[in-house]
């Protein structure tokens, strides 16, 4: 006959296994609304794709046509690997007979593709990146997935989804999955920030983190000072503050998601600013960082351009791509300083040439 004690031992082991993504949604939801029901069935969605990409990933060197490139160049211009091809077709297989999204809206995509049996139901759109980090990929390192759900507002008949060009505050929900050591899955739907990792032998992802909040200040500075040719001397002016004080780590793996998820958990700033050759920067707001800017206000962080909040900007077309500067509040805020401060200088420069000339 057990005892309590054991009886209770595995009750928490039990509990623990059972907080499903699916059911966590539905509990922070407060309620069994449609809409939560329809939360909580995308999340169970995402968390398939997540998985079909995560065992791919992990056998892609011994499957055959896995790895490298297509060939192809997509609407970003970049070369796209065989993988992101794979996962982008995930996503739009897994949400296909769902009845819950009409609309998907991908990095690798130049339109939305449409699932016309769910439009007159689905009124949600998926926004994602199905692999972020390409560059990862043939060396096995750890790469991601974004998303953000959108609900559809009007027809879109004229399907170039003119709708999904608003602020990243129409986001219901936003997260990511990092396929690393194990394969995390973080998300929100306005009720905090969550952590679930996935368990192979369940083949479920488990609540690990419940409402994560990032310090308020962190060692971390991310950047590719591979660019800093190419940055604004307000970006050089950060870089040559932290060089010069004591307390900061560089900390850059080439991938987003991967880069972020340290940010997210020690603290400390992700910045991909504008350069000469992207003077937008190379970030894609819509599905990039929108849904990460979700995310890092509801772990008490920001996300800006370096002068508005990424929330607040609304795109003027689909792949829109702005600067980045996420994490810490006191870490983004730091950058902006040095922003403002040439911005300064450069308007007493600009009344000072223009006294001169007056006289
Ligand atoms: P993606 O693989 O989806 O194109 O994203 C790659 C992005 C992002 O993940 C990463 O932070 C950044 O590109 C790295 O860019 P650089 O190689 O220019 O540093
Ligand atoms: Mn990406
Ligand atoms: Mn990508």
């Amino acid at each position: 006959m057990a005892d309590m004690e054991q009886i209770l031992d595995h009750k928490y082991a039990i509990d623990r296994d059972c907080m499903t993504l699916s059911r966590h949604v539905l509990q922070q939801s407060h309620s069994f609304s449609s809409e939560a029901q329809d939360l909580s069935a995308l999340m169970s969605r995402i968390a398939l794709a997540a998985k079909l990409i995560a065992r791919r990933l992990t056998r892609a060197g011994l499957v055959e046509d896995a790895l490298g490139f297509t060939g192809q160049t997509n609407v970003q211009g970049e070369a796209v690997k065989k993988m992101d091809v794979y996962a982008n077709q995930v996503f739009i297989s897994v949400f296909e007979q769902s009845g819950l999204v009409c609309r998907l809206a991908s990095e690798e995509m130049e339109e939305p593709y449409y699932i016309p049996e769910n439009c007159p139901i689905g009124r949600y759109t998926l926004l994602y990146d199905p692999i972020d980090g390409s560059s990862n990929l043939d060396t096995n390192l750890n790469v991601g997935a974004i998303f953000a759900i959108r609900r559809q507002e009007g027809d879109d008949l004229d399907g170039t989804g003119q709708d999904l060009l608003q602020s990243g505050r129409s986001q219901i929900a936003a997260g990511y999955v990092l396929f690393g050591p194990s394969t995390l899955l973080v998300y929100s739907i306005g009720t905090g920030v969550h952590t679930f990792t996935l368990d192979p032998s369940l083949g479920e992802f488990i609540l690990s983190h419940e409402n994560v909040q990032i310090p308020a200040h962190g060692p971390v500075y991310s950047v590719n000072e591979g660019n800093f040719w190419q940055w604004d001397e307000s970006i050089r002016d950060y870089i040559r503050y932290v060089h010069r004080h004591e307390g900061y780590t560089a900390r850059y793996g080439g991938a987003l998601v991967g880069d972020f998820h340290r940010i997210l958990n020690q603290g400390g700033v992700f910045l991909y600013p504008g350069t000469v050759q992207k003077p937008e920067g190379k970030l894609r707001l819509l599905y990039e960082s929108a849904p990460l800017a979700f995310l890092i206000e509801q772990a008490g962080g920001r996300a800006s351009t370096g002068t508005e909040e990424i929330l607040d900007v609304v795109p003027r077309e689909l792949h829109a791509r702005t600067p980045l500067i996420i994490g810490s509040r006191d870490d983004v805020s730091l950058v902006e300083s040095f922003i403002q401060e040439r911005q300064r200088e450069e308007r007493e420069k600009t009344t000072w040439e223009w006294a001169k000339d007056e006289r």
